[in-house]
């Protein structure tokens, strides 16, 4: 991947001292060995770069950075028992990714959540003293990779603290953070020392202050949560992790799919840009090294939303019937050369429903009534899609009652506000369905067929 560098590359002016380094953050072989630092030693060599030299005893201790490039290591933390981000189910935990760039102005790029901010510090100190920190860029105001911030400043008191227009806004409200936080603008680069850090803004993907940090000295982009996944692993790169690619799309879906018009035009930026890229770093799930290529092009195809002749079934049922007739529309849409997912509300998260529609042409959705209404497990599914705006999926609604019968009206009118395009009317069943009704219900999954091969 190569993409030309950010229009504007002079340095940070904002920063003032970072022509000017100062000997208590710059001098390593000075300032070693630090109080608390860790059972590396560091040093500057003949060519001002910065030497490691690992303790033997070093080996037996938790809790050490990762290194992922000449200049950077990982220092974030796993957390192995998350298993719910906002509503988005993480059965598999999520990472905190945080990284420490050994410029000759020593950088923290994103932190942690506030509970892993010992791990934080103790995966920095095995590098070097934390105090030796010059700078902290935020790529992502989000609590977290931002949380345990101001614990971080107070131990650290870095030089300066940096992030986007919006970050500084974000994080002034969201945190008490002592110390003045420094705006980067899009294309602006940050000199630290021997090598640079240049931005680029990604607004909304996925909050108003989110950016991109890229190292020309490592050709390494610091991604923050775009091509991320909550996936807690032992490995911290794509290699160690064969089984990333449900997670990834379980991220997207979730958390990107809103603003994939966004994602498409990163892209886009990303291929003018030009920039060389070995590695892309995110703040969550493995680092990408090996299949960087991949996960773009899986980017490009899932903020496509192409149809595809795929349905969803999704429904809850009192008595079986409304799952009757999910079955026969199933059964319908196999017939007309369509293939499905059935999604038993009871037994599926609403996560996972999203994230099979990715690459899915159909929603259809079932619901008894009860109480004139849906039922509470369809009406969440439903409010979470009104916030994804899933594109370009047609589909309807069906369901059994009792009485009244009001739930397929009602599915269906949060169908078409969430912008799912209505084949036919819906298909109700009094009580339990008979055979007529199991028949429309098949010819529904016909005609939902139909329309998907015409798409
Ligand atoms: Fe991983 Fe938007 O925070």
């Amino acid at each position: 991947m190569r993409a030309s560098r950010p229009g504007r590359t002079a340095t940070c002016t904002a920063s003032g001292r970072a022509e000017t380094p100062s000997p208590s953050k710059t001098g390593l072989a000075e300032a070693a060995p630090a109080k608390g630092a860790g059972p590396f030693r560091a040093s500057v060599g003949n060519e001002n770069a910065l030497r490691i030299e690992e303790d033997a005893s070093s080996m037996k201790q938790p809790f050490k950075a990762v290194k992922v490039s000449d200049h950077v290591y990982w220092v974030g933390a796993i957390d192995w028992s998350l298993r719910d981000f906002h509503g988005y189910s993480t059965e598999r935990g999520t990472t905190y990714n945080a990284y420490l760039i050994l410029a000759d102005k020593i950088t923290l790029v994103d932190a942690v959540k506030a509970p892993f901010k010992d791990e934080l510090l103790a995966r920095i100190g095995s590098v070097i003293n934390p105090e030796q920190i010059s700078y902290i860029v935020s790529n992502h105001a989000e609590m977290d990779h931002s949380g345990c911030l101001p614990q971080i400043v107070e131990t650290v008191k870095p030089e300066q603290i940096f992030a986007s227009t919006m970050g500084v806004k974000n994080l002034s409200e969201q945190l008490h953070i002592g110390q003045e936080i420094t705006a980067v603008k899009d294309g602006e680069s940050l000199s630290l020392g021997n090598m640079s850090l240049s931005f680029v803004e990604t607004k909304m993907l996925h909050w108003p202050d989110s950016m991109f940090s890229y190292l020309d000295a490592d050709e390494l982009l610091f991604s923050n949560d775009a091509f991320g996944m909550h996936l807690a692993s032992s490995g911290r790169f794509d290699v160690e992790v064969p089984d990333w690619e449900y997670q990834a799309a379980k991220y997207y879906a979730n958390i990107l799919m809103p603003f994939s018009h966004l994602v498409l035009k990163l892209l886009d930026r990303m291929g003018s840009l030009n920039l060389p890229i070995k590695t892309i770093a995110p703040d969550h799930g493995p680092i990408w090294r090996r299949d960087i290529d991949k996960i773009l092009k899986l980017y490009a195809t899932w903020a496509q939303q192409k149809p595809t002749r795929k349905a969803v079934i999704a429904y809850d049922t009192m008595w079986e019937s409304t799952a009757l007739m999910a079955r026969a529309i199933g059964d319908g849409l196999v017939a007309g050369g369509t293939q499905f997912k059935l999604m038993p509300l009871k037994v599926s998260h609403r996560s996972d429903v999203v994230t099979e529609l990715l690459d899915a042409g159909a929603l259809l959705v079932g619901s008894s009534t009860m109480n004139n209404n849906m039922l509470p497990a369809v009406a969440d599914l439903l409010t979470y899609l009104k916030g994804l705006r899933p594109k370009n999926l047609i589909g309807t609604a069906f369901g059994s009652y009792g009485w009244s019968g009001e739930s397929v009206g009602h599915v269906r009118e949060v169908l078409s506000q969430i912008g799912v395009e209505l084949v036919g009317d819906g298909v109700k069943a009094k009580f339990v369905p008979t055979e007529e009704v199991l028949t429309n219900c098949f010819n529904l999954g016909i005609q939902t067929a139909e329309r998907l091969k015409n798409l």
